[in-house]
């Protein structure tokens, strides 16, 4: 009998539950893209009390001792999430020479590079194809069919519980905390959202999209991140009406060989297909000097699209150990330093709150203007008689970033700013 490819999972949840059941429904169809069956072996949860359906109890184990001490897994794939213990699971995994298939955004954005040189140095595999995008086809396009590519930039919707959420907020017009509490009942964001809202996932993800893009070692604390929660709905209707979307933006690029990623709001122009991902849909834009600009466009979660990206993984693994084919090399990358904040120059969106009186403007236009920054546009949108006050929206020229806050800080000053409110970056149009 043609002896199994022997597979360990590490997680059962909603990933590892999926990949489960597409294992399971596809098992002749694997077979033969393999030539040989895949059999799971053991399967590493915190939980062994806890019934879990298609499962035989002789599998589930809490100890990654077990899983290690079967020498017929060959594939170690991690579904387990967050930090630790699943950095160490992986390491010791690939130690013991197994390959290993991850989903785990955080252990690849924070500790990548050094799972993979312990991979190398092991001579096994380490692919995490679904650790950004769920379902969508990145990793391994940045890996490989756009390697002749000089990339430019990658700019990405790489959050689908934000999407969603800002989705909401232009279409309903419905405040922050309103389209919060319908994410949780719909069980897209969690009970506490703060990964999701504050940009700490999509951080994860563009460290390692740029670290592929770019060939250079990023890790989240290169990445500037600002989440949505101050986002309010004046926003989404002054862009609606300058022709704009607002989107939780990731956008890395390689300026004079320095890095700039930076998660954050954005008014991004309707006529970017960016600005037409809605939804809990993701979406990765790459720019390269052959190729163009290319759209990678899909579901950026749930257990059956990230199943198909962590067993595109797990076909690919097993397929090469049929075959008896040595691992690739992994392409040795470099530190980079990033450029700050202030040298990041962009066109901006500004609402200020003002006294609506002779003369205010015209201050707020001379900070602007002694800090050479050139005014694009100004519409006063609302004025509130019995408050005397007015909202003006302004929105600049291309400007360094340390300009335009200097700029801030002077106008919140002045006696007649009773706030200024969002400043967010503008990007197309
Ligand atoms: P989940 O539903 O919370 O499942 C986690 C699984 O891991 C559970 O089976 C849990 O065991 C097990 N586990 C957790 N900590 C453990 C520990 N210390 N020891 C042993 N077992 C442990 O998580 P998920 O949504 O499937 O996500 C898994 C990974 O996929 C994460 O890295 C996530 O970022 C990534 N991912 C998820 C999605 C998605 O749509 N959910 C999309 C892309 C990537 P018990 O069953 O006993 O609790
Ligand atoms: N919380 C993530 C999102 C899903 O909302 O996109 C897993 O990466």
């Amino acid at each position: 009998m043609t002896q199994p490819v022997g597979i360990a999972l590490l997680g059962a949840g909603n990933v590892g539950g999926g990949v489960l059941q597409a294992l399971e429904r596809g098992a002749d169809r694997y077979a033969a893209r393999v030539g040989r069956p895949l059999e799971v072996r053991r399967v590493l949860v915190r939980d062994t009390s806890r019934k879990r359906t298609g499962l035989a109890r002789r599998v589930i184990t809490d100890s990654l001792d077990v899983v290690l001490e079967d020498d017929a897994v060959r594939i170690v794939v991690e579904v387990m999430g967050g930090e630790q213990p699943a950095f160490e699971h992986i390491r010791r995994a690939l130690e013991s020479g197994r390959h290993v298939v991850t989903a785990n955004k955080e252990v690849m954005a924070k500790h990548g590079g050094e799972l993979l040189r312990c991979a190398s140095a092991h001579s096994v595999r380490l692919l995490y194809e679904a650790s950004v995008g769920g379902g969508i086809p990145i990793i391994s396009p940045l890996s490989r069919d756009l390697l002749a590519n000089e990339i430019t930039g990658v700019t990405a919707i790489i959050n689908g519980t934000t999407n969603f959420m800002l989705t909401a907020m232009a279409q309903q017009g419905s405040d922050y905390a309103d389209v919060l509490a319908e994410a949780q009942r719909l069980g897209y964001a969690e009970p506490d959202p703060t990964a999701d809202v504050e940009g700490i996932d999509a951080s994860y993800k563009l460290a390692i999209l740029c670290g592929l893009a770019f060939h250079v070692d990023v890790t989240p604390t290169d990445v500037m991140r600002a989440g949505i929660t101050g986002l309010t709905a004046r926003d989404f209707r002054y862009a609606r009406e300058l022709g704009y979307a607002i989107k939780l933006l990731a956008s890395g690029r390689l300026i004079d060989g320095e890095l700039v990623a930076t998660v954050q709001p954005a008014f991004v122009a309707l006529s970017e297909p960016l600005a037409r991902v809605d939804g809990v849909l993701n979406a990765v834009q790459v720019e390269g000097d052959l190729v163009g600009r290319v759209l990678f466009e899909g579901p950026g979660a749930g257990p059956m699209p990230t199943a198909s990206a962590v067993l595109a993984d797990v076909l690919d693994v097993a397929r090469d150990l049929v075959a008896g084919r040595p691992p690739a090399e992994n392409i040795a990358y470099r530190r980079v330093r990033v450029r700050p904040a202030s040298k990041v120059t962009s066109r901006f969106y500004m609402r200020v709150t003002v006294a609506d009186q002779a003369g205010v403007l015209a201050r707020i236009a001379t900070i602007l203007g002694k800090q050479d920054i050139s005014i694009a546009s100004v519409i006063q949108f609302e004025t509130d008689p019995d408050a005397g006050t007015a909202e003006l929206v302004i929105t600049t020229h291309a400007t360094p970033g340390g300009k335009l806050e200097a700029a801030v800080r002077q106008i919140q000053a002045l006696p007649v700013v009773n706030e200024v409110g969002n400043v967010l970056p503008m990007v197309g149009g």
